[in-house]
């Protein structure tokens, strides 16, 4: 709920625990001075600072010593006295660059605002929004700062946006998202790093002076840095302590800093990545930021993703999918690569069926002349020597069975040895002979509609004549020269983000016209796994990297911030192809059931023992499947400090839950261990399946169930449910 006190310079955004409080003083700056647990009253004092020198004083301020330089501010200006990092840099056609931005007035209304062009929380029961109108008092630009409340979720979602009323252009060399200060207590900052084959590995360090930023220059948000930061109390388990995090509905070059300056007081902002960022605000015009997520919890860092998975499910993911029962799909790529044809594929697709998978995706290499990465993309045309006919043969097969036909795309890429290259070679972001290749391929100017309109065009015509339900979208190279054909010599600062909203304005059509088609993100695997791709496919595939000791690493990392369902998650065949490793195929089923499930391997090179082992996996996945779709997710063995992963998925009305845990190695020592399952209901009794046990609630709350002793990369998993509803 947004209240205001009667003199109106007090806003407090209440959420169900937490409260988000804004102070507007007598020279109409504006300050943050609370986002936590929930306050009321007179708070105006925790605004107070102590004089220090060398803090300027703007000439509007007419209190000497009054500094902003020592002050919790609400979207920081730059060069009139706040020396700390800012969030936004507004450049004038005389060269000048500082600011004074200065509140003028705000409003309520019900409802989520509308983010042209880019994802956005979508329309919520509940949810109200909080705009404030600033005035920059040099330039004479305008920002708008939208707060989204959603009060049952402790989330405050948060976005800026400038209007530039004046009668000149001015150049945004900076425009972030959010900002905003925060009181000075310890706190650790957690990001998610990685690379390609191991995305989303959490880092914890503590905050100390000066700054730290986690950031993107890929054009991608990357495997490398995600989207996301949480700030911790040092003492904050996965139960227990005190956190707050953001994450950004954004999918290209991004930056989140954290900063900690001589006050103590700590800023925390972000948005779009400001480096080689320069966008031109002409008169009349307006720029819009990406969404910012903040997300705050008294209970620990795992009630703070459960926060971000419910927030996700309820209000970014497409609507008609977050809920729904996905495709268990069987995937052709690391079976067979780029060698196949119609009359290898349909005795796959004969052996799929009889494993019960229920949607057959044709990956890579079914077009052009793509008989390897080093041709054909671009070409969304049939490969008739491979597939004569086209795919047809494909889907009635499947039919058949059945089954549903996916297939692969990567509409923003293009390879030089390809007719779509030789047609338009300008069409290629770089120039002749200044272009990196990067997986022999260049990366489409989507930044030009034209060159849209073309890739669209081919895609929806393949989409318009075959029976197709489900599409994954891949984008295999990060762009290096940031420039496009389609700009002016001063508009070039503009490409990168340009380059995204062209990504999203595809997106958006390709899923207004095919509603019925599941499309799922790849990026080489997890490398466009955030909220803004998250906005228009409900899935994405997780990591290239399938080998189920690496996965338990990669999903949980992921799970800090994202819900599992977002996971796409496949079995494949061992020695897995990425790390070599053998991992018992239980224990690669288990840890796939922990997203959207799917296989990834050669059916007709299965013994008779794995295909019926991968039958029932199916099975027994759709019989979990709500819990993943809807469940509360726990992690309980952290397999970054520990030689076990677990991790429980709870039902919201703790009747079920469905826990799964990998022992990494294999130990002589015996030790008994234990986890706890929490969100159970303590009086009522459950049974264990897999354990023929019966225990309260209560008891398998405090006390837990032992961990089994198992050989190496060995899996369990438990099926728990109230034994009077069963
Ligand atoms: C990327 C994807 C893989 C596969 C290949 C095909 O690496 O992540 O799953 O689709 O491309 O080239």
């Amino acid at each position: 709920m947004i209240v205001q006190n009667e003199r109106g310079d007090l806003i407090f955004l209440n959420t169900k625990s937490a409260s988000y409080v804004l102070w507007i003083d007598q020279w109409k700056c504006l300050h943050c001075l609370h986002f936590g647990g929930k306050i009321a009253g007179n708070v105006r004092y925790l605004g107070q600072t102590e004089f220090k020198s060398f803090s300027p004083t703007p000439p509007d301020i007419l209190i000497e010593g009054v500094s902003p330089d020592l002050t919790a501010n609400e979207y920081p200006d730059f060069g009139q006295g706040d020396f700390r990092s800012p969030a936004a840099v507004i450049r004038r056609k005389d060269g000048t660059s500082h600011s004074r931005f200065r509140y003028c007035s705000h409003e309520v209304f019900r409802g989520v605002p509308a983010c042209e062009g880019l994802p956005h929380v979508r329309q919520t029961e509940g949810a109200e929004t909080l705009t404030v109108r600033l005035a920059d008092a040099i330039s004479g630009v305008e920002i708008f700062l939208y707060y989204v409340v959603f009060e049952g979720l402790d989330v405050i979602v948060r976005h800026a946006e400038f209007y530039n009323p004046t009668a000149e252009r001015v150049l945004l060399e900076r425009a972030y998202s959010f900002s905003v200060d925060l009181a000075g207590t310890r706190r650790d900052i957690l990001t998610l790093h990685g690379q390609h084959l191991g995305e989303r590995m959490p880092v914890r360090r503590a905050v100390t002076r000066g700054r730290y930023t986690v950031s993107s220059a890929r054009g991608a948000s990357s495997h490398q840095d995600n989207p996301f930061l949480a700030l911790l109390s040092p003492s904050c388990t996965e139960e227990e302590g005190e956190c707050m995090g953001v994450t950004l509905l954004y999918s290209g070059s991004f930056a989140l800093s954290v900063e900690e300056g001589q006050t103590g007081l700590l800023r925390l902002l972000g948005g779009i990545n400001d480096e080689n960022f320069r966008w031109r605000l002409e008169p009349g015009a307006r720029f819009v930021t990406p969404q910012a997520v903040l997300a705050w919890s008294q209970r620990g860092l795992g009630a703070l993703s459960r926060t971000f998975a419910d927030l996700f499910r309820e209000s970014v993911l497409p609507r008609r999918y977050a809920y729904a029962r996905r495709p268990i799909v069987i995937n052709n790529w690391e079976a067979t690569y780029f060698d196949f044809t119609t009359d290898t594929l349909l005795p796959f697709i004969d052996e799929a069926a009889k494993l019960g998978a229920d949607t057959f995706v044709l990956d890579d290499g079914w077009f052009g002349a793509r008989n390897s990465d080093r041709a054909g993309l671009g070409d969304w045309f049939v490969n008739e020597e491979k597939l004569p006919g086209g795919l047809g043969a494909l889907i009635s097969r499947c039919k058949e069975h059945g089954m549903r036909f996916g297939l692969w795309i990567e509409p923003e890429m293009i390879s030089r040895d390809s007719a779509l290259f030789c047609a338009h070679p300008d069409w290629a972001v770089g120039r002749e002979g200044e272009r990196c290749e990067s997986r022999h391929q260049y990366v489409l100017d989507f930044s030009r509609s034209e060159v849209r309109d073309e890739i669209f065009a081919r895609i929806a015509a393949l989409l318009r004549a075959y029976e197709i339900s489900y599409i994954k979208w891949d984008m295999n190279r990060h762009i290096t020269e940031c420039c496009s054909a389609g700009l002016p010599a001063e508009g070039q600062g503009e490409f990168l983000h340009r380059y995204v909203l062209g990504v999203y304005e595809f997106a958006r059509r390709l899923t207004e016209e095919f509603p019925n088609v599941l499309f799922e993100g790849c990026a080489g695997g997890g490398g466009r796994f955030d909220g803004g791709m998250l906005y228009y496919f409900p899935q994405i595939w997780t990591s290239d990297n399938t080998d189920a000791y690496d996965r338990t690493r990669i999903q949980y990392g992921t799970s800090i911030a994202y819900p599992l369902s977002a996971m796409s998650c496949h079995v494949s065949a061992c020695p897995n192809h990425q790390t070599g490793r053998v991992t018992p195929l239980a224990s690669r089923g288990l840890v796939a059931s922990l997203g959207a499930t799917g296989y990834e391997l050669d059916p007709s090179k299965l013994t008779k023992e794995e295909r019926e082992q991968i039958a029932l996996q199916i099975r027994a996945y759709r019989a979990i499947e709500p819990l993943i779709l809807r469940g509360d997710c726990y992690r309980l063995c952290d397999p970054f400090a520990d030689n076990y992963f677990c991790m429980a998925v709870v039902a919201k009305d703790g009747a079920e839950a469905y826990v799964v845990g990998q022992q990494r190695l294999a130990c002589a020592d015996g030790q008994l261990r234990r986890v706890r399952i929490p969100g159970l209901r303590a009086e009522t009794r459950y049974h264990i399946e897999e354990l023929s046990l019966e225990a309260y609630g209560s008891t398998l709350m405090h006390a837990g169930l032992n961990l089994p002793l198992l050989g190496d990369f060995g899996s369990w998993c438990w099926h728990i449910r109230a034994a009077e509803e069963q």
